[in-house]
């Protein structure tokens, strides 16, 4: 049952997650510089003027192929920090679409976008770490390029596959830490000053998933730059062939699956 967004609970504004020597808790999964969600939300209050400039066009074959796949079955899907609202026209005649995120700006440009286009979109301000969904709610859960935004991208992952019907897809595109280790040292030094421009350069996917207790049915690069991947988990179930998107149901290359 969705609450109303008055009465919907957020996080201390100085919450930080805490260490934990169990990964269970998602201490892997961590970035040495933490942030708040006041932090975000400030962040994304000086990018949202900005943000379609920067992050629409180079973005967008990622959520091109995110929306491709949820053309197979349809149904009822949530965005998981859905910004501005780039991925409205891009969802498939079949789905029906609620958008929740933190950041009132990036909400308010996202109800724009949704009355200027032909897309619909339930919006609601809502923190992803904390979401006011039943379990098993959707068909659907998809994070474009949020879950390295968040204070503790484990936790939101959690609540994403609660909150994800059984047989259902947890959809995460996202840029993750590098498999090459000098890439991966650079991108680990520069996630102190990448984290002011809205984002943590340095989230491990391996991690995230085991830390979260999810495995990837499939791992696709995404965009031009192979730095981003579209990971695809189902939750309780074997995936569709045309969903992992491989004609005989074999995972891709790089994926977690064990
Ligand atoms: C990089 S933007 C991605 C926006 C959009 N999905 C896209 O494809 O462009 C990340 C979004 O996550 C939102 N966000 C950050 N922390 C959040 C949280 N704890 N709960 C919900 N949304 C959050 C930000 O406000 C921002 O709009």
């Amino acid at each position: 049952m969705q609450r109303p967004v008055d009465e919907i609970r957020y996080l201390e504004p100085d919450w930080k997650p805490q260490r934990s020597n169990s990964a269970v808790d998602g201490s892997r999964s961590r970035a040495a510089a933490t942030v708040t969600n006041s932090f975000v939300e400030r962040v994304y209050s000086r990018l949202t003027p900005v943000y379609d400039l920067l992050f629409n066009r180079i973005l967008q074959p990622g959520r091109v192929a995110a929306a491709r796949r949820m053309s197979q079955r349809g149904g009822h899907v949530l965005e998981v920090g859905v910004g501005t609202a780039l991925s409205v026209s891009l969802y498939p005649p079949n789905v029906r679409v609620t958008g929740i995120d933190l950041s009132a700006p990036m909400l308010a440009k996202a109800r724009d976008r949704v009355a200027r286009t032909d897309g619909s979109c339930r919006l609601l301000r809502m923190d992803a770490a904390e979401l006011s969904f039943a379990d098993n709610t959707f068909d659907f859960v998809y994070a474009p390029y949020t879950v390295s935004v968040v204070p503790d991208p484990v936790r939101v992952v959690r609540e994403m596959h609660r909150v994800c019907k059984p047989g259902g897809v947890v959809l995460i595109l996202n840029h993750f830490l590098s498999s090459d280790p000098l890439i991966a040292r650079f991108e680990r030094a520069l996630s102190p000053l990448t984290i002011h421009f809205g984002f943590r350069s340095d989230l491990d996917l391996a991690s995230l998933l085991d830390d979260a207790g999810l495995k990837a049915a499939s791992v696709d690069a995404a965009n031009r730059r192979p730095i981003w991947r579209l990971v695809t988990c189902v939750k309780d179930g074997r995936i569709d062939r045309e969903l992992a998107g491989d004609r005989d149901g074999t995972p891709r290359h790089g994926s977690h699956v064990s």
